[in-house]
This record gives C-alpha cells, sequence and structure tokens, in this order.
C-alpha cells in the first residue's frame, strides 16, 4: 500500500501557520462510511441512513449556500475496492475510481430528493500527488460550483502521482486537498463512529478534548489497531490528515455522527457556543498567546 494512503508522509508545516478564527468560514463535512456502511458485508450501503444525514446536510446548505462542502466517507463500497489490489500494477486501484463514484452518486440522489443542487466531483481530476505527499490542486472547480450555490460532493478516489502511478486515497484525505483549494477560514467536521480520540480504548469513555497540532503525541498514543476490513489506514489516517489541515491554521473536529441529531447548524458557530451534549476532539493551533 502506497505512503501518501496511509498518510505516512503527512507533517506539520509550522512554516505555513495561520490564526485560527472562531467562526467557520468555509466548512467541509465528511459522513464517514462507519455511520451508513457496515464494512463487513459486502456492498453494504444503508440508505436510510443516508437519507437521514442527506437531510441534515441538505439544511445546512440551504442556510449556507457557497460555504459548505460535503465529504463521503466510502464505507464497505470503498474498503473494498482496494483489497487485494497489486502493488506491481501501477493503476492497480483504478477500480476505486468506480467505487467512490457510486457511494457519492447514492448521496447525490439524497440530496436532490432534498431539493438542493449537488454535483459529485472526482478528487483524481482535480489533483495530482506530489513527491512530498502533498495535493497539487486545480482549485477553480470547486470553487465555481460553490459560486453557482450549488453543494460539490467529494470523496476519496484514485488520485495520480507525480511518478505516474495511480494511488488510493482515503476519503480522510479530502480536507488536504480542500484546504489547498480553498484556502482558510475552513473548518473540517469529521462525523464518524466514535465521539473523537478516546483515551481508554474500544468502548471507552474519555474523549481528548484537544489536540494541537504542533504536538499531537497524546492523540497518536490513544489509537487502537484498526479493523480487519480496513483498507485505507483507519482512524490514523484521519488524524494525520486532521492535523496535517490544522497545522496550516484549519479547524479540525472529529465527533460522534447521530441519527437523533436533527439539526447541525451548530457547526458553523464558534465551537464554544456548541451545546453542551457534542462531545468532541478538537484539532487547531493554539491561538496567539495562550
Ligand atoms: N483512539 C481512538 N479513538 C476513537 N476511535 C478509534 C481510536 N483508535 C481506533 N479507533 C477506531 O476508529 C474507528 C472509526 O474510524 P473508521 O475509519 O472505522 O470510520 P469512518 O472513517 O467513519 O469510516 P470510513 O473509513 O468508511 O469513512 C472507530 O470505530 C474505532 O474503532
Ligand atoms: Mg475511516
Amino acid at each position: 500500500m502506497s505512503g501518501s494512503l496511509l498518510g505516512k508522509d503527512v507533517k506539520p508545516r509550522a512554516s505555513t501557520l495561520t490564526a485560527v478564527t472562531d467562526q467557520a468560514g468555509m466548512l467541509a463535512v465528511k459522513v464517514g462510511g462507519s455511520l451508513f456502511s457496515d464494512k463487513s458485508i459486502e456492498g453494504s450501503l444503508d440508505l436510510v441512513a443516508i437519507g437521514h444525514y442527506a437531510r441534515v446536510i441538505a439544511d445546512l446548505h440551504r442556510s449556507n449556500s457557497g460555504r459548505l462542502v460535503f465529504i463521503s466517507g466510502g464505507g464497505a463500497i470503498g474498503h473494498a475496492a482496494l483489497r487485494d489490489i497489486k502493488d506491481s500494477d501501477p493503476f492497480g486501484c483504478l477500480p476505486l475510481n468506480k467505487a467512490l463514484a457510486d457511494v457519492r452518486w447514492a448521496w447525490a440522489q439524497a440530496l436532490a430528493r432534498e431539493g438542493i443542487k449537488v454535483l459529485p466531483l472526482q478528487l483524481g481530476a482535480m489533483s495530482i500527488l506530489s513527491e512530498d505527499g502533498t495535493f497539487s490542486v486545480q482549485t477553480d472547480t470547486v470553487r465555481k460550483v460553490l459560486e453557482l450555490g450549488a453543494l460539490p460532493i467529494l470523496s476519496g478516489d484514485s488520485v495520480p502521482a507525480h511518478d505516474g502511478s495511480l494511488h488510493g486515497i482515503s476519503s480522510d484525505r479530502v480536507p488536504q486537498f480542500l484546504f489547498r483549494a480553498l484556502g482558510v477560514p475552513l473548518r473540517v467536521v469529521s462525523l464518524t463512529d466514535v465521539p473523537g480520540v478516546l483515551l481508554d480504548g474500544p468502548n471507552g469513555g474519555r474523549t481528548l478534548d484537544y489536540v494541537n497540532p504542533l504536538q499531537p503525541e497524546p492523540a497518536y498514543k490513544a489509537l487502537w489497531a484498526n479493523s480487519e476490513w480496513d483498507t485505507t489506514g483507519g482512524f490514523r489516517t484521519k488524524v494525520e490528515a486532521l492535523v496535517d489541515c490544522a497545522s496550516a491554521g484549519v479547524e479540525c473536529f472529529i465527533l460522534k455522527g447521530s441519527t437523533q441529531e436533527k439539526d447541525y447548524r451548530f457547526l458553523f458557530s464558534p465551537h464554544t457556543q456548541w451545546p453542551s451534549r457534542i462531545r468532541r476532539t478538537r484539532i487547531a493551533l493554539p491561538k496567539e498567546g495562550m
């Protein structure tokens, strides 16, 4: 599996530090595959859950058109596409392209049913992986879609790299593309099946509230082994990608998605004003002078 897929080559870039603002400018929300798919079941796609999240995302979009980007996780379909690929074949991860196009399309249908304009976009058509593992990006497509008042639907993809090979890129890494394409202020919210980085193992009750991207070790120390169904580096890739974004001034959150939660509009507010029931891990540069 390639280093960029695992995000191994991601390092905080202290030279690009930018102050974090309290208010979200642009907001990217990822709905993790764990919330709409069971990775242990082939082809699993929970259309009822997708319908639920589509309603809340459509609601967010209507109140903040032009400021919201949606990212879908891969779930069983995405992770299966990377299983058993031959490392010797430089284009071996091509099937991920179709797999995630199918998942994006499921979201497009559900979101269009909510009456909003959406456009699924292919990451590999808008970016190239550079030698250092960062994305060199073509920025105008996402910007134009936002300007048109439509909701861009992004996901992982097979992305061409500087060396002529295709790399299977996790949806967790899409924010690393976005901050280069859209700049900051940008807030990234990764909804998943846990309420943040848990400090006391599976089913634990203690969440790491804050991660300084320049000293992220406590988050990495808390990680446990990935499920056998995972093919994109699991929670480590999520944390590494968000640490990378945060070190460039993006404000990032990991929280648990819930079908009980009907209104996610608080995600645009300063995090200090979020409802107290919302547990989360916040990954962001410390404020200057603190
Ligand atoms: N310290 C930790 N705190 C919280 N979760 C952790 C930790 N270490 C490992 N995990 C695992 O990470 C899982 C969530 O990541 P996972 O990749 O399965 O979900 P996802 O990103 O929402 O789905 P997808 O990859 O399909 O988009 C949790 O269910 C948990 O088992
Ligand atoms: Mg994942």
